[in-house]
């Protein structure tokens, strides 16, 4: 009975799995996200493959470079490491839906999104036909799903314009819309290396304590061209999931479960503290009821086995 009135459905096709990786020939463990590994291309192909296998329809990938510079070029290389992973993803799984973080952050050696000025400021501006250039190196290695990270005045729009004038309308773009300035991000940047030398990123990403802000910053997405939203984090976020869900209710909505969620998760799992699969399976289902058609989560291998073997 309880299945049949069941108002909220969570299925492995509503996950998708962030798969961070590496230039180098052996798998990294990252100390703060216990089961994420950071992986070489083929590995991340076989990842996928398995992911496939368990009904998850869609991967976010995060490329670390062996080399950073102040403008982060290796970001828009053909032959870069996110570029390479995506040819290799689609050639294991082409029914895969690949997205990538179009950002700079994991690619400037001062770790801020984009271009900065010498006493830190960042360049809006002028970051903005770099990551139309990002985007574009992606699509053109087959990326279905192009994902501005960094929370630029005008990204979708500049990105927009890059796509189609490289031949890539078919290419969408999720954008993160809604980033807040948040301390969960903490084990993502030791995963991806892109913790900052100096600064913060409250000039561009949002002040936690603002909610109708979110709706100003959903609104210029969808006016520049977004075709999915986001929200992030997820689960001190769900307020704003709901708002954006009855605001846009056209368009996609995708909630991002951080680093810092699983890795308090995990922590209290490992002590014993909580059962993991009862409370992961209800966090994301509670981000579901809240809105999300999708949910970016590091648990989606995990949740997409706990899902096929059924309710115990
Ligand atoms: C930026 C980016 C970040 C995350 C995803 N994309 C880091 C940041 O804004 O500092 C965080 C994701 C997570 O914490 O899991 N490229």
């Amino acid at each position: 009975m309880r299945d049949l009135v069941r108002e909220t459905r969570l299925s492995a096709a509503n996950l998708v799995a962030p798969l961070f990786i590496t230039e180098g020939d052996s798998r990294e463990v990252v100390a703060s996200m216990p089961g994420v590994e950071r992986l070489p291309v083929a590995d991340a192909a076989d990842q996928a493959t398995a992911l496939a296998l368990l009904g998850v329809r869609s991967v976010i990938l995060f490329g670390i470079p062996a080399t950073k510079d102040a403008a982060g070029s290796a970001a828009s290389a053909a032959d870069g490491v996110t570029q390479r992973a995506v040819r290799a993803i689609k050639a294991a799984t082409p029914e895969l839906v690949v997205i990538t973080d179009v950002c700079m952050c994991e690619y400037t050696d001062h770790g801020h999104c984009g271009l900065v000025a010498p006493d830190g400021t960042p360049l809006n501006d002028e970051t903005l036909p770099i990551l139309g250039r990002i985007a574009v190196s992606h699509a053109d290695a087959g990326a279905d799903v192009v994902a501005p990270s960094g929370m630029m005045d005008g990204m979708v729009e500049a990105i927009r314009a890059a796509l189609d004038a490289a031949g890539h309308e078919r290419v969408a773009i999720l954008s993160y819309s809604v980033k807040y300035a948040s301390a969960f991000y903490g084990p993502f940047r030791d995963a991806a290396g892109s913790s900052l030398q100096a600064g913060d990123r409250r000039s561009h990403q949002m002040d936690p304590a603002n909610a109708r802000e979110a709706l100003r910053e959903a609104d210029l997405d969808v006016a520049e061209g977004a075709d999915m939203l986001m929200v992030k984090p997820a689960m001190a976020y769900l307020d704003i999931v709901q708002r954006l869900r009855e605001r846009h209710p056209a368009l996609p909505l995708v909630a991002y479960h951080v680093s810092g969620e699983y890795a308090m998760l995990k922590a209290a799992a490992a002590n014993g503290w909580i059962d993991e699969r009862a409370t992961v399976l209800e966090t994301l289902v509670s981000i579901r009821r809240a809105g999300a058609d999708a949910i970016i989560t590091y648990f989606t291998p995990d949740a997409a086995r706990w899902l096929r073997d059924g309710t115990p």
